[in-house]
C-alpha cells in the first residue's frame, strides 16, 4: 500500500443471475446493485479505504442487449449525479476511468458535473470504471505517449501516461458472484495486486463483505519480488 492508503478494486459482479434468481429482468438486477453499492462505499470510508475503484461497465459490455446497455447508460445519467448529497455528506470525490466518449450527452454531462461538484471532497475517492477496459487504457496510454514524442518506455514513463497517474495503483481486488477472472479491469496497475474472489452475488453485498475483504487482505504478506 501507497503512502497515500489503501487501494481497493472491486468487480461488481451477478446482478442478473441475482434479478433471475427472482424472475426479474436484468435491469432490476442493476438496480438492486445500485444500492449495494452505496453501503460498500459507506462500508468503505469505515474501512479507512482513500481510493475505491469500481467496475460499472467494460469495453465488452456493449455486447448485450440494446434494452440492457440503454438501462445501464440512463442509471448513470439518472444516478450518478442524484447521489450528490450522498457523496457531499460523506466526503466522496468522484473520478472516472475509461473513454466516456460514446456515452449519451446526457450521462457525460452529469458525469462532468459531479466530478466538478465533488472535487474538494477528501475523504474516499471513488473511481468509476466506465466503458472501462485495461487493454485500452494501457493503448490509449501508449498513444498519448507517441504524440508527446515518448520512444523510450519503462513502466513509470507509460503509467505517468494513464488518466489518473497520481491515484496509487490497486492494492487488492475483490470480484462478487463466483468468477475467478479480471475480465479486462486494471491490466496494468494490478500486476502486484492481492485477489479475493466472493460467492455473493453483488446485490447482497453491504458493509460487513468489505470489512470481510480487507480481513482477508490482512493476512497477505506482499514481497513486491522481494523475500520478508
Ligand atoms: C455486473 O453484473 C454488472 C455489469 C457488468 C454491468 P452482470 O450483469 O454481469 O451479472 P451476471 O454476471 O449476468 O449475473
Ligand atoms: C465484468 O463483469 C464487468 C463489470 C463488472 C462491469 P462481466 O459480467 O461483464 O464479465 P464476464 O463477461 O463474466 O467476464
Ligand atoms: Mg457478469
Amino acid at each position: 500500500m501507497s503512502e497515500k492508503g489503501l487501494h481497493l478494486g472491486l468487480i461488481m459482479d451477478g446482478n442478473g443471475r441475482w434479478a433471475k434468481m427472482r424472475h426479474l429482468p436484468r435491469t432490476a438486477g442493476h438496480l438492486a446493485g445500485l444500492k449495494s453499492l452505496k453501503k460498500v462505499v459507506l462500508g468503505a470510508i469505515n474501512q479507512n479505504v482513500k481510493y475505491l475503484s469500481l467496475y460499472c461497465f467494460s469495453t465488452e459490455n456493449w455486447k448485450r442487449s440494446e434494452e440492457e446497455v440503454k438501462y445501464l447508460m440512463s442509471l448513470f445519467s439518472s444516478k450518478i449525479y442524484g447521489e450528490l448529497p450522498f457523496y457531499n455528506e460523506n466526503g466522496i470525490r468522484i473520478l472516472t476511468l475509461g473513454d466516456l466518449s460514446p456515452l449519451p450527452e446526457d450521462a457525460k454531462k452529469a458525469i462532468a458535473d459531479t466530478i466538478r461538484a465533488t472535487e474538494n471532497n477528501s475523504v474516499i475517492t471513488v473511481q468509476l470504471a466506465i466503458n472501462y477496459g485495461g487493454q485500452s487504457e494501457i493503448c490509449q496510454a501508449v498513444g498519448r505517449a507517441v504524440a508527446d514524442g515518448v520512444t523510450e518506455f519503462t513502466p513509470e514513463i507509460l503509467r505517468s501516461y494513464f488518466e489518473h497517474p497520481e491515484i496509487p495503483p490497486v492494492d487488492v481486488i475483490a470480484r462478487s458472484a463466483g468468477e475467478i477472472r479480471l475480465s479486462n479491469f486494471l491490466l496494468y496497475d494490478s500486476a502486484y495486486a492481492e485477489f479475493i474472489f466472493c460467492d455473493k452475488l453483488w446485490p447482497d453485498w453491504n458493509e460487513e463483505d468489505v470489512a470481510f475483504v480487507l480481513k482477508e487482505y490482512s493476512h497477505r504478506v506482499r514481497r513486491f519480488g522481494g523475500v520478508k
